[in-house]
């Protein structure tokens, strides 16, 4: 017999200074560089004849590189992006430099960067940047076509007999240009991980996520430049849509807009940052490249401009629900309304009527293998489009479409589970024609609720963990690769289908993995590697076996910061700038946790904390949203299906609780109490 205690405390809006998060201890896990001028943290390798390379660091003083082929590396600590810029102090009259970049220290070389043009087995396509002869003395500042949007390490090479003095080497960082303070988040999420190697684990990576998409925030010109350039260069001077800043998929590449990594990368800034004007001028982008004829929309921003993928195009539409939900921004939503439509309808005429599913042709996707005809994961992302559209039909008071979409929806979800659900695996599989069981339908069959019963979101949760190693979920469309991206995913649905245990589990082998491995940047997250650990990410399936391209700050990768919002603090919005919200915490084997995100109508914050005193477990919660929202708490899925009933109370009074554990409660202050007994 066991009896649990629960409570939650609701307090009245008290407004954060300056639209900040507060500050506290975990401030010291902010990665985002202090001052847009970053200078070298340490020096990292030495070869040749280097004098005094400890100078600079930190802008200590003048270093020396005399002969040909000497070389330093300097390491910037964390990942970094923009434009390098030195004074030569004297420099003989034969003397030249070269620099090259890497995010990887795998690929620190003097002869190459790693790779950001195009994939290449040699790893060495974009080579190095030459600074070349004759030098003059003076203030010198990278050219701006060269732009490099990621590295950690910089190698500063002697490419004639020199000497050369130099001094003052810093990095102007690019990304954020429209924000001062880079380390100015709106949110915050703090939690000990007990148990784990390094408690401030989640922590730090729920900042690593943060920061590894405000690398992913660009200024409007400095796109990659398409076509590839030719070998020996590279140049990241391309407009990337109709206004900026915007965000793209990572920091070195492809530095393009892609609305399938926006699925991650947009949660990630609402609870971090809220700075959604990126996002807004993504989707714009997008509705605007709209085929006139079709209503297909692209699969990537310009200048890549890729066409053909119906699972892109489904994501533009979700990242525009995502965007309304965050911002309240129903008049941007009103300029886009025609395109919008006529996209949704792009994809109904897809619908096959006899079979009630759509037949996925656009094939283009994530990376995956396959994903064509009566498809799984294709029509789950479809089921999104069609509750999210029913949700923006009724924002903008077109109720019979709202109503027609929501029909839709509801028969999709029946055929979907009719075609896909293979019961003796207890998965669902990629087409009607296979047992191959995808990781992405199945996490999005439970995140989107294409399951019928909390058991079979159970099952999918407990069948998923089935394709584990140690270091994550090997997704089986797309043999021995690992895939933060769809990962993302399946650390929600884990969530969702109410493991949070198994959620942990998979944080800390794949983003453990990830924040930790002297293979990456350890500060923002790689774009994907492969079963083993390498960082040979898709090496036979598009990356022509160049583990140098691979990106090391991909925002799509940046799933567990707003899960640990979500999930774990339990704080959500579910309507427009949260004027309606969700407090639906999960132990997760944490004694305690806290943190809160920013909107326009002001902060939600949340503080619990769990303690246990025998067979009473205690939870309380204090929470602090903005006047004139409303909420409900729903009890931990730890704490519930006591046997001797679960009861809550608000402010001393007992309060109902609905068949699934919720409490809706009033703004002003409030205590809730919940007692389980057994
Ligand atoms: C981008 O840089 C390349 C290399 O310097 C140059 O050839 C090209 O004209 C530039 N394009 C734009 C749009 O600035
Ligand atoms: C050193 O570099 C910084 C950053 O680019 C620049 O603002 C400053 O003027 C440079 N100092 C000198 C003495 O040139
Ligand atoms: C809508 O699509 C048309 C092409 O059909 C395009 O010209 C127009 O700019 C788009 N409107 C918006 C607001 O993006
Ligand atoms: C069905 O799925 C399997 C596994 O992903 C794939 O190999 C096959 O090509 C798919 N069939 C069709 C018709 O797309
Ligand atoms: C899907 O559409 C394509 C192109 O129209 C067609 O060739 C294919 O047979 C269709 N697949 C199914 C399963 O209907
Ligand atoms: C609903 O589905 C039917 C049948 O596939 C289709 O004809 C209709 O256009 C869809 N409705 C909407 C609003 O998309
Ligand atoms: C999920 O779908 C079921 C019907 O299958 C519905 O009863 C339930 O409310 C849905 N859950 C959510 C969170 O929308
Ligand atoms: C959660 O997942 C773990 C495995 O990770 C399993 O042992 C446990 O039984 C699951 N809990 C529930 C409630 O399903
Ligand atoms: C990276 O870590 C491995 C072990 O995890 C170690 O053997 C190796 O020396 C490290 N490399 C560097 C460059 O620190
Ligand atoms: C890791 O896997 C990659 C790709 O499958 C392979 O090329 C590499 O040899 C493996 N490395 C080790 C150390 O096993
Ligand atoms: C909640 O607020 C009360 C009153 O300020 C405080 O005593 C308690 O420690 C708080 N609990 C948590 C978990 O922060
Ligand atoms: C734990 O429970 C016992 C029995 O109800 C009680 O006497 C004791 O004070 C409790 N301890 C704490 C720390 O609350």
């Amino acid at each position: 017999m066991r009896s649990s205690e629960f409570f939650l405390y609701l307090s009245s809006f008290v407004p954060a200074a300056l639209g900040l998060a507060p500050s506290g201890p975990w401030d010291a896990f902010n990665y985002a560089p202090k001052s847009k001028t970053v200078y070298p943290a340490a020096i990292r390798e030495v070869e040749g004849t280097v004098t005094n390379s400890d100078r600079l660091v930190n802008n200590a003083g003048s270093a020396t590189l005399s002969g040909q082929g000497s070389w330093v590396t300097l390491d910037f600590g964390v990942e970094v992006g923009g434009l390098i810029s030195l004074n030569f102090d004297s420099v003989a009259p034969a003397s030249s430099l070269a620099l090259s970049f890497t995010e990887s220290p795998s690929f620190i070389r003097p002869t190459a960067s790693d790779d950001s043009s195009t994939p290449d087995a040699s790893t060495t396509y974009d080579r190095v940047l030459p600074i070349s002869a004759p030098l003059a003395t003076g203030y010198w500042m990278q050219p701006a076509f060269s732009l490099r949007g990621g590295f950690r390490f910089l190698t500063i090479v002697s490419t004639a007999a020199g000497p050369v003095t130099l001094s003052n080497v810093s990095c102007a960082i690019s990304f954020m240009p429209h924000v001062d303070d880079l380390r100015a988040y709106t949110g915050y999420f703090s939690a000990p991980d007990q148990g784990f190697h390094d408690e401030d684990f989640l922590t730090k990576i729920w900042m690593a996520g943060a920061y590894t998409v405000q690398t992913n925030t660009v200024p409007l010109n400095t796109g990659r430049q398409i076509p590839v350039q030719p070998v020996g260069h590279w140049a990241n001077n391309a407009t990337l849509g109709i206004a900026g800043p915007i965000i793209v998929d990572g920091a070195k590449r492809d530095r393009a807009v892609w609305p399938g990594d926006m699925g991650i990368a947009v949660p990630t800034q609402f609870v971090s940052t809220n700075d959604l004007l990126p996002t807004r001028n993504a989707l714009a982008t997008m509705f605007s490249k709209i085929n006139p004829t079709t209503g297909a929309l692209p699969e990537s921003g310009p200048p890549l401009s890729q066409l053909g993928s119906d699972t892109y195009h489904c994501w533009t539409l979700v990242g525009t629900h995502n965007y309304y939900l965050y911002s309240g921004d129903l008049e941007w939503v009103q300029t886009i309304w025609a395109n919008y439509t006529k996209a949704v309808a792009f994809l109904e005429a897809k619908v096959d009527p006899k079979v009630g599913l759509m037949n996925v042709t656009g094939l283009r996707d994530w990376a995956r293998v396959g994903g064509g005809g009566f498809n799984a994961e294709g029509n789950a992302i479809l089921y999104r489009v069609l509750t999210t559209s029913a949700s923006l039909a009724s924002a903008m008071s077109l109720p019979a479409l709202a109503a027609a979409w929501t029909a839709n929806a509801t028969a999709l979800k029946t055929n979907f589970n009719t075609a896909f659900w293979d019961a003796s695996q207890g998965l669902y599989t990629d087409n009607a024609t296979t047992t191959l069981a995808p990781q992405d339908a199945n996490s999005f069959a439970v995140l989107f609720n294409l399951t019928t019963s909390p058991a079979q979101a159970a099952a999918v949760s407990a069948g998923l963990e089935k394709n584990w190693n140690a270091l994550g979920a090997v997704a089986p469309e797309l043999p021995d690769t690992i895939s933060p991206f769809i990962g993302g995913f399946e650390l929600q649905a884990h969530f969702v289908a109410g493991n949070a245990s198994r959620a942990m589990d998979l944080l800390h082998r794949e983003w453990g993995y990830m924040l930790y491995t002297n293979l990456s940047v350890e500060s923002t997250l790689l774009e994907g590697f492969t079963g083993n650990g390498s960082i040979s990410y898709r090496s036979n399936h598009g990356y022509n076996f160049d583990p140098a391209y691979t990106s090391h700050a991909h925002g799509w990768s940046s799933g567990p910061t707003s899960a640990l919002t979500i999930y774990v603090l339990g704080l959500s919005v579910t309507a427009p700038q949260g004027a309606e919200w969700l407090l639906s915490p999960s132990l997760a084997g944490l004694p305690r946790a806290e943190g809160g995100f920013e909107t326009a109508l002001g902060w939600f914050g949340a503080k619990w904390s769990v303690a246990t005193n025998g067979s009473t477990t205690t939870f309380t919660a204090n929470v602090t949203v903005p006047a004139g929202t409303k909420g409900v708490f729903v009890v931990p899925p730890e704490l519930r299906g006591a046997s001797r009933g679960v009861s809550v109370t608000v402010d001393g009074k007992k309060a109902a609780t609905a068949a699934d554990s919720s409490v809706t409660v009033s703004v002003g202050t409030h205590t809730v109490v919940v007692v389980a007994r057994d």
